[in-house]
């Protein structure tokens, strides 16, 4: 029976360029398994768009001078662009903001009701950071500061791009407005928030539990621990820039948070689609089936909220709407062994890549690297493999020698098939054998597999021609020759299909060459297929040219070049974005601006122990310590509650900043500051002065 699929790339933000971490992350994974489960006879539906609403996008839209709209429009082109150029088809790529797609607000605001109506909205009155300078409130964004988890001095107000925590922006060390700098002061607002930990208890949990025992291992673990760690969050925000709040609840500056209503854009996008098809119920005939199955690919840092949150959300609204069947998230992606970094030059700009190589090797090349299960690395050495070894030297070869012959010696024409030999039918076996794995690879998210895969039936491919010898045939025994080519015909055509989700321009190619011209399922592969009676085959340019060790040579001394010489903000399709991107580079902390040795040592280090510990009153991410320094004993708040029970901190070494201006720390007064540095889960871990250095030793 047909199955009914929709299938969603995480929505880009339309606030940069997108590159290949994102591509590699959310789109070409996404693409592939469409096309797959499209030759399959499924019925699949494919959205994307931008993310058009949030700080992110209103912040660089007042730096760039323009209008939200125009600003969004802008990169909704372009990322449009990038992603055509990788041959991504979505039924409909739109965008969230109401110039795009009239539906979206409204689903959005749906939402917001029918949560409220089941109870799973609650009003609160807090504080909020509130420019007394530029007369507004500050959303978490404009706001920066010391992160109090792990004292990254670059932490936004959301989240710290250091440990990837979440953060309350009001816990911020040291705030400044992102604005004009200018230190914010708190004053009441009123905020919705959506009871996760409550949907949590009555149905996520059970949910998440009974339903995603096939999910990648990576994300299991990822939603394993945002579970424990749920509560309420706020779903509005103080901006002029977003979906409004719904009919009485509307007020003034007041829109809902951009991560609740940016998934719910899946649903619009859908919602444009079919209308724009003139088939309108078919949006909710699909997205309430509960029959439906529904896929979001995205980046390791998307995972919470399509995982978590959006799920709670959809059956929040009771509203009948399906619940994701996978959220086959993958890793990130570097360059070249380290972060891809715009501003440091270390990315790969788009003159490297559009039109110089074929799409499909791209395509190829991208998928055989995919961060499936680690993180993992664009090299340029590694492209030329693939494309010389895998693509020109196993699959293009094959394909190319065959038809070559086809026209030398036979005049293109291959004779029907005879009686097959052992070997004959041994081939067009295999073919079926790689048809069912290279399926099942690519049904289950294992991109890098089907390439392999693929390649190992290229192989036995050319081995066969290898062992048949039609070119030693063609004088002692020319029917076996014909048969021969014959065979390999039909493999050649198990090969582009088999090829095709991956590959689509080259798979059309070599059928067209074969004649074939119906589009091909995947049940097409494997065994006989090629229209009975002589064929005529017809020779192919060169499918993919080699790469050459002087191009790697080049583009690695460019690298080299541009990292050495980095431009700020250089105009770059293939770099990352700076904020945290769809599917790409987790935010590499940057190094700081270059000091004087005079400036170092104005930071005065001491060597320490911790006497006593205790966790903060007020503040459950902070620990009260009292340090002894030798010369004498301070209390030092630290936010290490997460990495460290009080209990099991006394006698431990530590590294404290002595001359650093005390400060209040919600309340307590902190005098100093100790050294930590992340650990594998990203929660700090001090760092210990060297062995048997006394406490006070200074640290140089
Ligand atoms: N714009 C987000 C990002 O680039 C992804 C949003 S996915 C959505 O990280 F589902 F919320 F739309
Ligand atoms: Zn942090």
């Amino acid at each position: 029976m047909t199955e009914k699929i929709i299938v969603t790339s995480a929505l880009p933000y339309a606030n940069g360029p997108i590159h290949f971490g994102h591509i590699v992350g959310a789109y070409l994974p996404a693409d592939i398994f469409v096309r797959y489960q499209r030759m399959r006879g499924e019925d699949v539906h494919f959205v994307c768009g931008t993310d058009e609403h949030g700080v992110a996008i209103t912040l660089k839209a007042e730096q760039a001078g323009q209008s939200y709209p125009d600003y969004v429009d802008h990169w909704h082109r372009e990322i449009g662009r990038i992603l055509d150029s990788i041959g991504i088809e979505f039924d409909l790529f739109s965008g969230t903001a109401a110039h795009h797609n009239p539906f979206h607000a409204e689903l959005a605001q749906g939402f917001f009701l029918d949560l409220m109506r089941n109870g799973y909205l609650e009003q609160r009155t807090e504080e909020q950071f509130y420019s007394a300078t530029l007369g507004r409130f500050l959303p978490d964004r404009y706001v920066e500061g010391t992160c109090y988890k792990c004292n990254s001095p670059n932490a936004r107000g959301d989240e710290c791009p250091s440990c990837g925590s979440w953060l309350d922006a009001k816990q911020l060390i040291d705030p400044r407005s992102t604005l004009d700098g200018s230190t914010p002061v708190l004053r009441e607002t009123r905020h919705w928030y959506l009871k996760l930990d409550q949907i949590r208890d009555e149905w996520l949990a059970e949910w998440f539990t009974a339903k995603t025992a096939e999910w990648k291992v990576n994300v299991r673990h990822f939603v394993a621990s945002a579970l424990d760690d749920l509560r309420a969050r706020p779903i509005t925000r103080d901006l002029p820039w977003g979906v409004p709040l719904p009919g009485e609840f509307a007020e003034a500056g007041k829109v809902l948070y951009v991560w609740f209503e940016a998934p719910i854009g899946y649903l619009s996008i859908s919602k444009q689609y079919w209308n724009g098809q003139g088939q309108p119920e078919r949006f909710e005939q699909l997205w309430k089936d509960p029959a439906t199955k529904l896929y979001h690919f995205l980046g390791k840092d998307n995972i919470t909220f399509h995982a978590v949150v959006f799920p709670a959300m959809l059956w929040g609204t009771k509203a009948g709407w399906v619940v994701p069947t996978n959220v086959p998230a993958n890793e990130f992606f570097n360059l070249e062994g380290k972060k891809f970094n715009t501003s440091k030059g270390w990315y790969i700009p788009e003159s490297s890549i559009s039109g110089r190589f074929p799409v499909d090797g791209l395509r190829y090349a991208l998928a055989t690297m995919m961060p499936e299960t680690a993180d993992s690395d664009w090299s340029w050495r590694e492209f030329q493999a693939r494309i010389n070894d895998d693509l020109a030297d196993n699959l293009g070869n094959f394909v190319a020698r065959t038809l070559r012959f086809a026209e030398r010696f036979l005049d293109g024409a291959i004779p029907d098939l005879g009686p097959l030999l052992p070997q004959d039918r041994e081939l067009l076996d295999a073919g079926a054998a790689a048809a069912e794995e290279i399926g099942a690879h690519l049904a289950s998210f294992s991109f890098r597999k089907a390439c392999a895969r693929l390649m190992a039936f290229g192989n036995t491919c050319n081995k066969y021609y290898d062992t048949e010898q039609p070119w030693a045939t063609r004088k002692t025994d020319p029917a076996r020759c014909g048969q021969t080519l014959r065979v390999c015909a039909e493999a050649i055509r198990t090969l582009a299909i088999l090829a095709r989700p991956i590959l689509p321009d080259t798979s059309g190619k070599i059928l067209e060459a074969l004649g074939v011209t119906a589009p091909p399922t995947w049940a097409d592969a494997g065994g006989v297929g090629l229209p009975a009676g002589p064929l005529r085959a017809e020779p192919l340019p060169v499918l993919f040219p080699k790469v050459a060790d002087q191009l790697v040579a080049e583009e690695l001394a460019k690298l080299e070049k541009m990292a050495a010489e980095p431009t700020e903000g250089a105009p770059a399709v293939a770099s990352p974005a700076t904020e945290a991107g769809a599917a790409g580079d987790a935010a590499q902390e940057p190094i700081a601006p270059e000091i004087g040795f005079d400036q170092f040592t104005a930071v005065d280090l001491r060597a320490g122990t911790i006497v006593a510990a205790a966790r903060h009153p007020k503040a459950d991410r902070l620990l009260v310590l009292q340090v002894d320094l030798g010369f004498e004993q301070r209390t030092i708040v630290a936010g290490v509650a997460q990495s460290y029970d009080p209990a099991t901190l006394t006698g431990t070494r530590v590294v404290a900043v002595v001359n650093l201006a005390p400060r209040s720390l919600r309340g307590v007064e902190s005098q100093g500051m100790l050294l930590a540095t992340d650990g594998p889960d990203g929660k700090p871990r001090f760092v210990a002065p060297g062995e048997g250095a006394p406490n006070g030793t200074r640290v140089r």
